[in-house]
């Protein structure tokens, strides 16, 4: 369970360069939820996922993981529950690691009694099976140096460490967008697959409607730092990419009456 409350933004507050990022933001997502989020550029997207993840602190508002207050505490120390993977594939493994060194890595993080197991060869069957379901062939190559993957691998590699460890709440920011069709594709259908088999708590940003559309159980547009669409249910599965591009295009105040 993941719940946001009040959260507000500014970066360079008093300066000429200030920025609002985040207008008082409240967000419950129910444990197994897959939220979609979209928006415009500098909606505030990213900074909402950072603002949970940890990465600064917030001016207002409140971060709660299982009813737990999070607030206060930086992003390494938020790391045991929250799990990311980004945009870009040279973010996500240590490129001078194997794949099984990355994934040990990984689930290890923020539980130390899990190190031993995750370097055995218990953790190398857990690593093969997780990384067959992407269909990438990285389960054949568990020792091969990271920088060695394409673009896609290293996000299927990103993606299994994330997951690896069961994170409470797991953070996608455009992690297919620097894909090409096919691989985002692969990548996307094993994020459901994984996402769903653990039950993950989810936040994906996407700026593909068609991603926004299929995949998920509730969607979130973010508009200048405020949710100004949020579906779920029926009403998220009945959406189509016109009717999405049309809320686009309607007023904030119409936005939320529709939703
Ligand atoms: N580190 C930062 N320093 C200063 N301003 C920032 C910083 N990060 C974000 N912003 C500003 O906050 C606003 C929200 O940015 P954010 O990156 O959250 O948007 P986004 O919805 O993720 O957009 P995109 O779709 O382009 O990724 C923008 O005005 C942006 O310029
Ligand atoms: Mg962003």
């Amino acid at each position: 369970m993941l719940e946001v409350r009040g959260l507000g933004k500014v970066f360079h507050p008093g300066t000429a360069a200030e920025r609002v990022a985040l207008r008082g933001i409240d967000l419950a997502v129910a444990p197994g939820d897959f939220a979609v989020v979209i928006g415009d550029n500098g909606a505030g997207k990213s900074t909402l996922l950072n603002a949970v993840a940890g990465d600064f602190a917030v001016e207002t508002g409140a971060v709660l993981i299982d009813g737990r207050d999070v607030t206060g505490l930086p992003a390494h120390r938020r790391a045991r529950w929250v799990a990311r993977v980004f945009q870009d594939p040279a973010l996500g493994a240590a490129g001078a690691m194997s794949i099984e060194e990355n994934l040990a890595v990984a689930a290890r993080r923020g539980c130390r009694r899990r190190f031993r197991a995750a370097l055995g060869r218990e953790g190398r069957a857990r690593d093969r099976t997780l990384l067959a379901r992407f269909g990438l062939g990285l389960e054949e190559r568990l020792r091969t140096r990271v920088d060695l993957l394409s673009g896609g691998q290293r996000q299927a590699l990103a993606l299994a460490m994330a997951v690896v460890r069961r994170p409470d709440v797991l953070l996608l920011d455009e992690h297919t967008a620097a894909l090409d069709p096919r691989t985002a594709g692969l990548v996307m259908d094993a994020t459901v697959a994984v996402v769903g088999d653990a039950g993950l708590t989810t936040l994906m940003v996407t700026h593909n409607m068609q991603h926004a559309i299929r995949f998920g159980n509730r969607l979130l547009m973010m508009r200048q730092g405020r949710i100004a669409l949020d579906v779920s249910g029926p009403a998220k599965a009945a959406l189509t990419v016109e009717g999405l591009i049309e809320r686009f295009h309607l007023a904030d105040d119409k936005l939320l009456l529709q939703a």
